[in-house]
């Protein structure tokens, strides 16, 4: 459908041609009673449906096509409808498809279908997670996520940065923060009656059916940064991008347990470069979106308001800068032991990224690269050596300045799309008492 509407004359140079169309109906209405049925049909290639006109002659019951809903595929003829008659309107006439054939209806009972017709809020449309995708706004959200995604990699590859896969499953904690889920296995009962030594009983005298699979505590990751870190020491310019768990009870429209994160890492490199990378790669997804995707840009412009977060990041992105923000030198207390301790020995050379509306949307800063002042801070903060052994490693052989920075995605695409929550920009958000789907 976007082949044929999304072109710049609409479809108009296409009349005449013959085309298979596909898709969902948007609404649906018979006319010249039961004459004819009127279709507005979308298959999520862009917002703009494509209106088709289906005679009775061609599909003798008309009311199957028309609930909302409905799929429809179709065989027929593009034209442009003769203008209307004089003094009835000066709007040009859209493409229509006036249908030969009906290849497939895949129906739906209007009573029972869940999704109302018209503006059901985001807040319902959670309940239905399955079939949000078939929204407007769900629809230009995961447009303008795909188009996010694809600007990241084009950002990073135009800039000689390698793509590296980080892990999922880890030991370490990097933000420090112990916000982790915890990764173990089920043994399933058969196996207890086989092996009595893999029984553990609990306290409260059940069986304990999970095993330390990996001989040691395992959780998801937090945060892929110290694994770049050693690609970053050996291949220069890296970036990891993928999925990030955090454990964090935050019931808050900016929170979620389950969220993606853009990491960057920068050898020979300062938070000066850090900060200079994050604008320019925040600066080139904005460009990306208005050049490619703008007609989803405008659809969400149109029906986009937005909350309130936090005071000071709120203060300075909305009264004082009215525009995005780079807070540097954090005080080292509140910051993660990695940051690089500032000649002051107070501050750490920390910088977030605060945009209006949404607050933090990057946390970066320079890496500690002195082996002595790195294990200082990891035992400042009471954290075990031995776990971290092969991080400073990195810094007893061939030690390198280094920087980089965290993106959190989902943040990127609430401050695109003016969306409120961010819930509703990750096809199945996790979060407190929600998992399933
Ligand atoms: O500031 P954070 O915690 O930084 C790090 O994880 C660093 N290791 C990144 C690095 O230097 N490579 O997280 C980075 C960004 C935040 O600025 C925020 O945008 C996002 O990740 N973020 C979340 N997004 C959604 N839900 C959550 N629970 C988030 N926590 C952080
Ligand atoms: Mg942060």
């Amino acid at each position: 459908i976007r082949s044929i509407v999304g072109r710049p004359d609409g479809g108009a140079g296409l009349a005449g041609k013959r085309v298979r169309a596909g898709g969902w109906v948007k609404t649906g209405r018979e006319q010249g009673k039961g004459t004819l049925a009127f279709l507005e049909l979308n298959d999520g290639s862009c917002p703009a449906s494509l209106q088709v006109v289906v005679d009775a002659g061609v599909a003798p019951v008309l009311k199957k096509l028309v609930a909302t809903g409905t799929c429809v595929v179709v065989d027929g003829i593009l034209k442009v409808p003769p203008p209307p008659p004089q003094g009835q309107g000066t709007r040009p006439q859209r493409i229509e498809l006036g249908v030969e054939k009906v290849v497939h209806i895949g129906e739906v009972n209007p009573a029972k279908y869940p999704i109302p017709k018209r503006n059901p809020t985001l807040e319902f449309l959670r309940d239905h997670l399955h079939l949000r995708s078939r929204t407007n706004t769900i629809a230009a959200i995961a447009r303008i996520r795909n188009a996010l995604a694809f600007a990241t990699h084009s950002f990073f590859q135009d800039h000689h940065f390698l793509y590296v896969q980080t892990p999922i499953i880890t030991t370490s904690d990097c933000e420090g923060a112990g916000e982790m889920f915890q990764v173990t296995t089920l043994i399933n009962e058969a196996d207890h009656k086989l092996d009595k030594e893999l029984i553990k009983i609990k306290k409260d005298g059940k069986i304990d059916y999970t095993q330390d699979f990996f001989a040691r505590q395992a959780f998801l990751t937090v945060s892929g940064q110290l694994q770049v870190e050693t690609y970053a020491c050996g291949l220069s310019n890296v970036y990891t991008f993928g999925p990030t768990f955090r454990a964090e009870h935050s019931h808050t429209s900016r929170h979620l347990a389950e969220f993606w994160m853009v990491e960057p890492e920068i050898a020979f490199a300062d938070l000066k470069d850090a900060m200079t990378c994050a604008e320019a790669y925040v600066k080139y997804l904005c460009k990306w979106l208005l050049e490619k995707c703008l007609d989803d840009m405008e659809f969400m412009d149109d029906g986009c308001r937005h909350p309130i977060s936090s005071e000071h990041e709120r203060y300075l992105t909305e009264v004082k800068f009215q525009k995005p923000v780079i807070v540097y030198n954090y005080p080292k207390g509140i910051k993660a032991f990695y940051m690089r301790l500032n000649d002051d020995l107070e501050t750490v050379a920390a910088m977030d990224v605060l945009v209006p509306k949404v607050g933090e949307l990057i946390g970066g800063s320079q890496r500690e690269e002195r082996y002595e002042v790195i294990r200082e801070r990891i035992l400042e903060m009471g954290m075990p050596l031995e776990p971290y052994e092969w991080y400073l490693d990195l810094r007893r052989y061939g030690t390198v300045k280094h920087c980089g920075f965290g993106l959190g995605f989902e943040r990127m695409i609430l401050f695109a799309t003016g969306i409120d929550n961010i819930r509703d920009v990750i096809p199945f958000p996790r979060y407190p008492g929600r998992a399933d789907l």
